[in-house]
């Protein structure tokens, strides 16, 4: 992790500023949006991307680096065939339909999960824009798609030990190294939208210090109204890593605290 610049929150104090570095958002709500208007519950998935759109712009507006977003779920293949269906293709036609526009904004895109469940094309189009946006730095969009926590934690783990001679012990580092958010410092705000107020087998190791936002906007209508409301609320809480409120002041007299 040092090499990368990044500290692991229970390893170091990470630096804290006014704008999260990294947000993670589980975009929820999508079926409901749609059914308080008697659609599908498919058009609230569409609308979602909409949504997505218009986040996206506005972290980039507010000096967000990266930006992670829940889009499926390891459990989420639970869901009735249709519907995971139209949502495999929804993901292939807005991977093909946006990708220039990502690329063009400075936006570099990656996905994290088990892709081994997808079909080839949606394999392909995701290798395609994840390497036609590799030099990009203005914002790391990561989409976190047949994805799920303990997932993450137990290939991260499987590798760590796989790279140990021996039976040596596994150290955090050696997994932080090997999680599929390896690239990117820990989240500072998660947001959940839709109201639930739960992980879902996100970000597990991850999320260890992040400021936890829910609010009950559904996802197709957030925007950056709504990411702006989370933010304030972010700017008003005190990150205190394990140390009391009295050394955060005393840090900021001498200047260390951003
Ligand atoms: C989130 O919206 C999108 C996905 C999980 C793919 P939902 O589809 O979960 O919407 P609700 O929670 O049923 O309203
Ligand atoms: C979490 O939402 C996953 C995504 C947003 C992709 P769900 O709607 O699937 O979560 P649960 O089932 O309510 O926990
Ligand atoms: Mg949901």
């Amino acid at each position: 992790m040092a090499d990368r610049g990044f500290t692991s929150s229970t390893q170091a104090v990470p630096a804290v500023g006014s704008v999260p570095r990294h947000v993670a958002i589980i975009m929820d709500g999508n079926g409901r949006w749609a059914r308080k208007r008697f659609l599908p519950r498919m058009a609230g998935h569409t609308r979602g991307v909409e949504a997505l759109r218009g986040t996206i712009r506005a972290a980039i507006e507010r000096g967000v680096e990266y930006l992670t977003v829940f889009a499926f779920s390891s459990e989420n293949w639970r869901r009735p065939a249709d519907e995971v269906t139209f949502l495999m293709q929804l993901f292939i036609k807005s991977l093909q339909k946006e990708v220039s526009r990502l690329h063009e904004n400075g936006i570099r895109f990656r996905v994290i999960g088990d892709l081994s469940r997808f079909e080839p094309l949606l394999v392909k189009a995701i290798a395609s824009a994840e390497e036609q946006t590799v030099g990009n730095t203005r914002l790391h969009l990561t989409v976190a798609a047949n994805y799920g926590g303990r997932w993450d934690v137990l290939s991260a783990v499987n590798r760590a030990l796989a790279k140990t001679p021996g039976l040596g012990e596994v150290t955090e580092e050696a997994i932080t190294a090997e999680l599929s958010m390896s690239f990117a410092p820990e989240p500072d705000l998660f947001i959940r939208t839709g109201g639930e107020q739960r992980i879902s087998n996100f970000l597990l190791w991850q999320l260890a210090y992040s400021e936890l936002y829910f609010t009950d906007t559904l996802w197709p209508d957030f925007g950056a109204d709504a990411l702006d409301q989370a933010i304030a609320s972010y700017r008003e809480r005190e990150r205190r890593f394990g140390r009391t409120s009295e050394q955060l002041t005393a840090a900021d007299d001498v200047g260390q605290h951003a």
